[in-house]
């Protein structure tokens, strides 16, 4: 056994016999990771697709990428041991073409591009582990092997394809998938039916792999795991699907037609098909084909639902073939639209997450999306959304709620205050409080908050914690607003001691939402909690489920904590006229991509 510490975790390896033994008759290390204690952690692995470099991050690519950094970020403050991996899809027909137009060399292209997608990721606070390049020798290694596997077991064979195929999707499409259409210019052309994107014809010498003995064995995967593929209507596309005829999948291109890609092994000829060559970037993350079984078998993949086929379908079955786990689950998400329309550089509509994120904030945009963004149904994006979400729910409630806190007209000794038991007794009929009905059915709706976010957030849906958490937000305001602590008169004893427990009550909600809201709006949340005086120690979702304990009876160890210091204003009320004034109008990039 050889055991590696990191901080806070060992990792302990076992040499075993690889599972896969019929083909790769070496062993391979398992990993199990433990805490201090030998306790095993547990872990997860999300990853969003890898993100094609023909065009420039929009905020349709930030979506998929928040969506899996909330996930990510809530899993380690559950703490669990996560992973995250995003990148860039470089090899393809399409990137070839698109590198051709520039007159740039497809790496240096590819480079340029990849670097902008990190860029962006980096700027809206995507906290991924690993950053993956399909042009990457280590990913080349991984998809060299996936493909020897693939090839001793069977599923793969010299062929010819003739049909349809879509540049733009990167894809091959039977003669039910293509519609008749015409260009710009009223030419005949086909499109393909679920993209719109134009096909050409295509024939061609190369190697096939047999989906089509697979349909039973992915009918079987899905129908014993039904809430696989999330939200639920995805799931029961993809059934569908497979209920209708399923032919064997072109997985090369002729050399000639495609240099830019990865090589079949041992056929100089032939180039691996760009999607089975992208789908295994999840496995080269995971240390395919050395070490990856320990996230392997945890992983969870993000993807727009224009990518379900490749990889409900496509994955699943090439995994299949290579003796690997299936996923634990695909989230499928909508997609974002601009005045209904989807954005495109023709029409001018992309919407820029740099600018937005500038004019916006990065918690504005990350709030905004996964606020609005819900799964099953495209949303639509506009300017003046966000300024009203982000100003009524941010910058008036929860700002507006720390400010009745910690100001320090409210709060001049700068501390959290101590509470009363008597002013707000735990039993209402037992003492002459002063806390009403309402009042408890508040405390009851922030005691119940964590395990309702912590449910959404599960499933990868945060716009409904983010619903509940503002929901309780606003019954934390109206509690203030209805015992109006400033009209009190402090010399009282008595009212002294209720004021003191309306802004402790208070506070610990706040101290709650804080937590809450770190995968969602980590810098936001990180301000209310830092002015909250709240360490970094004590931000764990464990913390937020030990709420208002001196109601409960037990030690706060908050209460008479000085605050921390005055940073300003939580979130600055965005102005639309000014935003439009100071930038222009999201539209076509000024550099052509
Ligand atoms: N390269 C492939 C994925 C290969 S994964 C093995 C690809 N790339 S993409 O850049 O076109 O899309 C990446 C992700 O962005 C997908 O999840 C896609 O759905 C998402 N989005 C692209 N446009 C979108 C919107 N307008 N709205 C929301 N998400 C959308 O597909």
């Amino acid at each position: 056994m050889l055991v590696r510490r990191l901080s806070g975790y060992a990792l302990r390896g076992e040499l075993q016999v690889c599972p896969a033994r019929r083909f790769c008759p070496k062993l391979i290390w398992r990993w199990t990771c433990t805490d201090r204690s030998g306790t095993p952690v547990p872990a997860y692995y999300v990853t969003t697709p890898v993100f094609y470099v023909n065009s420039l991050p929009h905020i349709g690519h930030v979506y998929s990428a928040v969506v899996a950094d909330c996930s990510h970020r809530y899993k380690i403050l559950q703490g669990v041991n996560s992973r995250f991996a995003t990148g860039t899809d470089e090899h393809g027909l399409k990137i070839q073409q698109a590198a051709a137009t520039t007159g740039k060399d497809p790496l240096t292209f590819c480079t340029e591009v990849s670097n902008r997608f990190r860029h962006v990721f980096r700027r809206c606070g995507i906290s991924y582990t690993d950053y993956v390049r399909t042009t990457e020798d280590r990913h080349r290694q991984a998809v060299e092997q996936f493909w020897t596997v693939l090839v001793n077991n069977g599923f793969i064979y010299r062929g010819s394809y003739e049909g349809w195929y879509s540049v733009p999707d990167e894809s091959f499409l039977t003669e039910t998938q293509v519609v008749d259409s015409t260009d710009s210019l009223g030419r005949a052309i086909k499109t393909s039916t679920e993209s719109g994107h134009k096909v050409e014809w295509m024939k061609e010498d190369n190697y096939l792999f047999r989906l089509s003995d697979l349909r039973h064995k992915l009918q079987h995967w899905l129908r014993s795991n039904p809430h696989v593929i999330q939200p639920e209507k995805f799931y029961y596309i993809v059934l569908q699907w497979l209920e209708s005829d399923l032919p064997d999948l072109s997985v090369s291109r002729q050399k000639s037609r495609l240099q830019w890609g990865i090589g079949v092994p041992g056929d100089p000829e032939q180039t691996v098909y760009v999607w089975l060559d992208a789908l295994v970037n999840y496995l080269t993350v995971a240390g395919y084909p050395e070490q990856h079984s320990r996230w392997w078998s945890v992983v969870h993949h993000v993807v727009g639902k224009d990518i379900l086929k490749f990889h409900a379908i496509y994955w699943p079955a090439f995994l299949l073939a290579a003796e690997l786990p299936l996923p634990q689950a695909i989230h499928v998400h909508s997609h974002w639209t601009v005045q209904g329309k989807k954005m495109s550089k023709s029409l001018g509509n992309v919407v820029d997450p740099l600018e937005t994120s500038l004019k916006f904030t990065v918690d504005g945009l990350r709030y905004f999306l996964l606020r609005q963004g819900v799964p099953d149904t495209d949303c639509d994006y506009d300017d003046d959304k966000v300024v009203k979400l982000c100003n009524s729910e941010l910058a008036d409630a929860l700002g507006g709620l720390l400010n009745r806190c910690t100001a320090p007209s409210l709060n001049p000794e700068q501390v959290y205050p101590q509470f009363c038991n008597t002013s707000f007794p735990k039993e209402p009929e037992e003492f002459n409080g002063r806390a009403v009905l309402e009042d408890y059915k508040m405390v009851e709706a922030v005691l119940r908050l964590p395990a309702l976010a912590k449910e959404n957030f599960e499933k990868l849906h945060a716009y409904k914690a983010l619903e509940a958490i503002s929901g309780c937000v606003r019954m934390t305001n109206g509690f203030i607003q209805r015992h109006a602590p400033w009209k009190l008169n402090c010399r009282k004893t008595e009212d002294k001691l209720w004021y003191d427990t309306v802004l402790h009550v208070s506070m610990e909600c706040l101290r709650i939402y804080g937590i809450l809201l770190q995968p969602a709006v980590p810098s936001l949340a990180d301000k209310i909690l830092s002015r909250l005086g709240v360490g970094p120690g004590e931000r764990s979702w464990d913390h937020a489920l030990d709420f208002l304990s001196r109601y409960e009876g037990r030690d706060c160890p908050y209460e008479r904590r000085a605050l921390g210091p005055n940073t300003g204003l939580l979130f600055s009320r965005l102005e639309r006229k000014n935003v439009q004034e100071k930038h222009q109008k999201p539209g076509k990039r000024q550099d052509g991509i």
